[in-house]
Order: C-alpha cells, then sequence, then structure tokens
C-alpha cells in the first residue's frame, strides 16, 4: 500500500468535486462545524469561535504529514465553496484499511449528495491507496449517516456500547465495515 505524503488529489463526480481544503475555507468550515444540526452525533461539540479552523487544518496537517489521513472538501461542481468534508482517517497502511467521516452543510441535505462525495473517497481509498477494508464509526440514531453507509453497501458489524462522551452525552458506536467488492 503506497502511504500519502502529498495533499490529496483533486476528484471529479456528475455534482460534486472533492478538493484539498484551503485557507480560504476557514469561514465555510465554521459555518459548517458550528450547526448543531451537522454536530448533533459528531465525536466533538459544536465549533463556538472562528478560531477552531486553524486547530482544524493543523490536524489536517499533521494527518498528510503522517500518512495517517487525507480530508478533503466538497464543493458543487459548478462553484468552488466548501459545502462539506470528506475524510479518510485512520489510516493503517500494515493493515491495508482505514476509516471515513463525512459532514454535509444541511442546506445541501436531501439530494444524494452526500453520496457521490463520499462514494468518491471510498473508491479513492481502494483504488489509489490499495485499501481492503474501510470502517465508519455512527451513532446508532443517526439515521441520516446510517442510510448513506447502507446505500453505499456497508455492512452493520456490531454495537460498541457507551463509546463516546461529548459534554454531558454517552453514545454507543454501531460500527460498520466495507469491503472492497461491497461498494455500490
Ligand atoms: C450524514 C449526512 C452526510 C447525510 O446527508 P444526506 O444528504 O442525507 O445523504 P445522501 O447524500 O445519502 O442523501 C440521500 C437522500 O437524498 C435523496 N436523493 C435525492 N436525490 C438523489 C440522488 N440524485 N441520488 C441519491 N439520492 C438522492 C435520497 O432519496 C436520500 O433520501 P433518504 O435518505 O430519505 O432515502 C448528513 O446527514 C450530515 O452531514 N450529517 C451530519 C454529520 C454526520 O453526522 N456525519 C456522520 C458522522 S459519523
Amino acid at each position: 500500500m503506497d502511504t500519502p505524503l502529498a495533499a490529496p488529489p483533486s476528484l471529479h463526480a456528475e455534482r460534486v468535486v472533492l478538493r484539498p481544503p484551503r485557507a480560504g475555507d476557514r469561514a465555510a468550515l465554521y459555518a459548517l462545524y458550528s450547526a448543531p444540526q451537522v454536530m448533533r452525533y459528531w465525536s466533538t461539540p459544536a465549533w463556538s469561535e472562528l478560531a477552531a479552523a486553524d486547530a482544524w487544518f493543523g490536524r489536517q496537517e499533521d494527518g498528510l504529514l503522517a500518512g495517517s489521513a487525507l480530508t478533503w472538501a466538497i464543493a458543487l461542481r459548478d462553484a468552488d465553496a466548501l459545502i462539506g468534508t470528506v475524510s479518510l482517517h485512520a489510516i493503517f497502511p500494515g493493515q491495508a484499511r482505514a476509516d471515513i467521516g463525512y459532514a454535509l452543510h444541511p442546506a445541501y441535505w436531501g439530494r444524494g449528495l452526500a453520496r457521490e462525495a463520499v462514494r468518491l473517497a471510498l473508491r479513492y481509498g481502494f483504488d489509489a491507496l490499495g485499501l481492503r477494508r474501510i470502517e465508519a464509526d455512527t451513532d446508532p440514531g443517526n439515521t441520516g449517516s446510517c442510510r448513506l453507509l447502507e446505500a453505499l453497501g456497508f455492512q452493520r458489524e456490531g454495537l460498541l456500547r457507551e463509546r463516546w462522551q461529548v459534554g454531558d452525552l454517552t453514545s454507543d458506536t454501531a460500527l460498520y465495515g466495507l469491503l472492497r467488492d461491497d461498494l455500490r
């Protein structure tokens, strides 16, 4: 498996583009990660200040340098603005496995755009990185996320009880897995 050493390449689907995030995305990232609907099931609290974007960029750079994470901005094909993010993280080259994470601004939900964007990242993981297995950790109550994963071919493989503590809220994980030939 090749270890990624550079920013991820831009990838194109019918309606969306995945491109590397850049400094000009700060305000759009804030709009995304401060939205209560987006952060309802997230593993960290909603952002409350724009400066959180700087720490986010730092984490992306660390992951890129370590070869453990690749994050893309999701944009519409005919507009460059960031409307979401998708990442392959916990990339474990020795085991040819990684996790997938995604968020789309609520203004764009319900149109199949997340499905297109996440499919591009999964395809890249299997074809360019040579992954064998991709996992997703989602709250079992996060219906939109579970539906998205199942539409892409993920199988629900287990329930990990009380896995997360975010603020006062303890939550379970539904663990999903996707093998190369499962992808739809
Ligand atoms: C998870 C998330 C990305 C899903 O977004 P979404 O827009 O609902 O997902 P999709 O792209 O799969 O949209 C599919 C819906 O659009 C509809 N749709 C409309 N046009 C479509 C098209 N051309 N193709 C496919 N679906 C289409 C589908 O019918 C489907 O609706 P359904 O779920 O009622 O069946 C979004 O809810 C989100 O960002 N949540 C917050 C972040 C989060 O929780 N992330 C996961 C953490 S693990």
